[in-house]
């Protein structure tokens, strides 16, 4: 690790403790994710018991070429409420890292950010074809190069700097040990592994034995990632890996709920539907619908929170042609009486649950 971050973090607190220093007890929080984890559903998320929140990817070339931030400003909102949140980059040169973390955390606007995390992830070919996100794992002197950059512009702000990786680049190329060592030695405070390989995508299993095998070989923070649905799952995951903590992803959409839910026993464990009455369930949706429209004004606000409700809008009897009709509307109040639908048909169907 570079002179200056030992320096600046010998005063505070040792990187390796940096991240877990955030949390009283093993932390579960909402993965990234582009399109999903806007402020307004971070921020829910968090109260309901996601121990912190990550951003969605944002570019930090974009922020390089466009320091007023007019494009990515509406993804970089702090999570709201007191849990620990982190900032998503990505990018494919040490330097632009370096400029982005140093705009940002020269922000007041940022200044509470937590930690900043660094994408190695993202399959997505545009992302990959540019050399970014999980393509950065095809190149580990660059990986080492992005993270020293990183870490040491955020050890000026005294900030963590935590990385996000997959299993490697192929099950011929499984990498994320030595990618994981390489930050380790260049002084990331965390590590996140999904656990599946970049060609993989989201298809197939994650195969938590990489996980294990990342935490055998550093002894910096390991949070595992991938796969967590139901409960019970986040402690197998613990027993079969030691990971330190752990992600939720794709489960979370339009699910805030998930995270006390996984933490129930899993042999008592009742359904979702049990589990979140539809009035609390019915108060999220519209918070979340609300607090985007006072973020991106009703228009934009109506037509994003669409994808956001086919997620929200599941599990019951009827749902298809509900989510079929929350596509129409064009205004808060044409949703809400799509949603009002939504409420009695999900108390219909959970009295019918009741006395199944
Ligand atoms: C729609 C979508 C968007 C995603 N965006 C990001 C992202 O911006 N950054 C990132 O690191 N991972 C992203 N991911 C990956 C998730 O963070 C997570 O690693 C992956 O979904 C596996 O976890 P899960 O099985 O709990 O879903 C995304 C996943 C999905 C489904």
């Amino acid at each position: 690790m570079c002179d200056l971050t030992q320096t600046l973090l010998k005063d505070t607190s040792d990187p390796k403790e940096g991240f877990l220093s955030l949390f009283h007890d093993f932390p579960n929080g909402l993965a990234p994710m582009a399109g999903f984890t806007t402020a307004p559903f971070r921020s829910i998320a968090a109260r309901l018991g996601a121990s912190f929140t990550v951003t969605e990817l944002v570019s930090a070339r974009g922020i390089r070429h466009d320091p007023d931030l007019h494009r990515s400003e509406r993804y970089l909102h702090p999570t709201t409420g007191d849990k620990p949140w982190g900032i998503q980059l990505f990018g494919f040169d040490a330097e632009d890292f370096a400029f982005a973390i140093d705009r940002l955390l020269s922000d007041p606007r940022y200044r509470d950010v937590s930690f900043i995390d660094l994408n190695m992830g993202c399959p997505a070919p545009k992302v990959i074809r540019e050399g970014a996100g999980c393509a950065l794992m095809r190149d580990e002197d660059l990986v080492g190069r992005v993270v020293e950059a990183s870490v040491k512009q955020a050890a000026r702000y005294l900030k963590p700097v935590t990385i996000k990786i997959r299993s490697g680049i192929s099950k011929e190329h499984i990498n994320a040990v030595r990618v994981a060592k390489i930050a380790e030695q260049y002084g990331a405070s965390a590590v996140t592994v999904h656990a599946r390989t970049l060609d993989q995508y989201y298809s197939g299993h994650a195969d938590w034995q990489v996980i294990r095998a990342v935490k055998e070989a550093v002894s910096i923070p390991v949070l595992g990632n991938g796969d967590l649905e139901k409960p019970g799952d986040v402690e197998k995951m613990r027993d079969m890996t030691g990971c330190d903590g752990a992600m939720v992803g794709r489960a979370a959409r339009g699910n805030p709920f998930i995270f006390s839910w996984l933490k129930e026993k899993s042999e008592s464990a009742v359904s979702l539907l049990e589990y979140v009455s539809t009035e609390d369930w019915f108060d999220v949706m519209v918070e979340q619908l609300d607090a985007s429209i006072e973020l991106l004004g009703e228009s934009v606000a109506v037509r994003e929170m669409r994808s956001q409700f086919a997620f929200y809008l599941k599990g019951f009897s009827g749902s298809s042609e509900i989510r079929r009709k929350v596509m129409e509307p064009v205004t808060r109040e044409g949703v809400l009486a799509v949603l009002e639908e939504a409420h009695r048909m999900r108390e219909q169907a959970f009295l019918l649950y009741l006395n199944r």
